[in-house]
C-alpha cells in the first residue's frame, strides 16, 4: 500500500511539471502571435501610408516583410493557446477550418501585395489584404482588451 501510494506522489509530481512546463510554453506562443500580430499591423500603417500618398517612398519593402511573415497564420494558433492572455475566441479552435481558409485568403493577399510591390496595383492590393485582415478579425477575434 505504502508503496502504491508514493508512486502515485512521485507521477502527480511528475505529471505537475509537465503541465507547468505547457503552460509556460502556451504563454511564450501567445506573446509571440500578438508581437507578429503588432508588426503586421505597424508594416500596414506604414504601407498605407505610403499607397495612399501621405508620405513618399516605396511599400515593397513592408510588403515583402508582410508576404514573409504571413507564411503559417494559423500555426501560431496551436491548441491549448487559448486560456491566458489573448483576445482570440474560442472560435479559433472550434471552428478550425473557416479559421485556416481566412487565414489562407491573407497569405496570397500578402503575396499578391508584394508582387505589386511599386506598380500601378499597389494600392488595391494594399486594400484587399487589409480587408484579409479585418475579415478575420471580426470573426475571431475579441474587442481589444
Ligand atoms: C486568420 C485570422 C487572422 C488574420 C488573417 C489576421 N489576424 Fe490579427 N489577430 C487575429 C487574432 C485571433 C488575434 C488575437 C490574438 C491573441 O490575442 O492571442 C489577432 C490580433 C491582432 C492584433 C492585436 C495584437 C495585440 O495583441 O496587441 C493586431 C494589431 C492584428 N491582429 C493585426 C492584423 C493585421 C494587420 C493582419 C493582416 C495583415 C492580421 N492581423 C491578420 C486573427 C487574425
Amino acid at each position: 500500500m505504502k508503496r502504491q501510494f508514493s508512486k502515485a506522489v512521485v507521477l502527480g509530481g511528475v505529471l505537475a511539471c509537465f503541465a507547468a512546463g505547457a503552460m509556460a510554453d502556451d504563454e511564450d506562443v501567445i506573446k509571440y502571435r500578438r508581437n507578429v500580430m503588432k508588426a503586421y499591423a505597424a508594416h500596414m500603417a506604414a504601407a498605407g501610408a505610403i499607397v495612399q500618398g501621405k508620405v513618399k517612398g516605396s511599400p515593397a519593402g513592408h510588403a515583402k516583410a508582410l508576404e514573409a511573415t504571413t507564411k503559417d497564420i494559423a500555426g501560431m494558433f496551436p491548441a491549448g493557446s487559448d486560456f491566458g492572455e489573448t483576445n482570440a475566441m474560442d472560435a479559433v479552435w472550434s471552428k478550425r477550418a473557416g479559421f485556416e481558409k481566412r487565414a489562407k485568403d491573407t497569405e496570397a493577399k500578402a503575396a499578391a501585395f508584394a508582387k505589386a510591390a511599386d506598380g500601378a496595383e499597389a494600392a488595391a492590393k494594399f486594400k484587399d489584404l487589409s480587408e484579409s485582415c479585418k475579415a478575420c478579425h471580426k470573426d475571431y477575434r475579441k474587442e481589444q482588451k
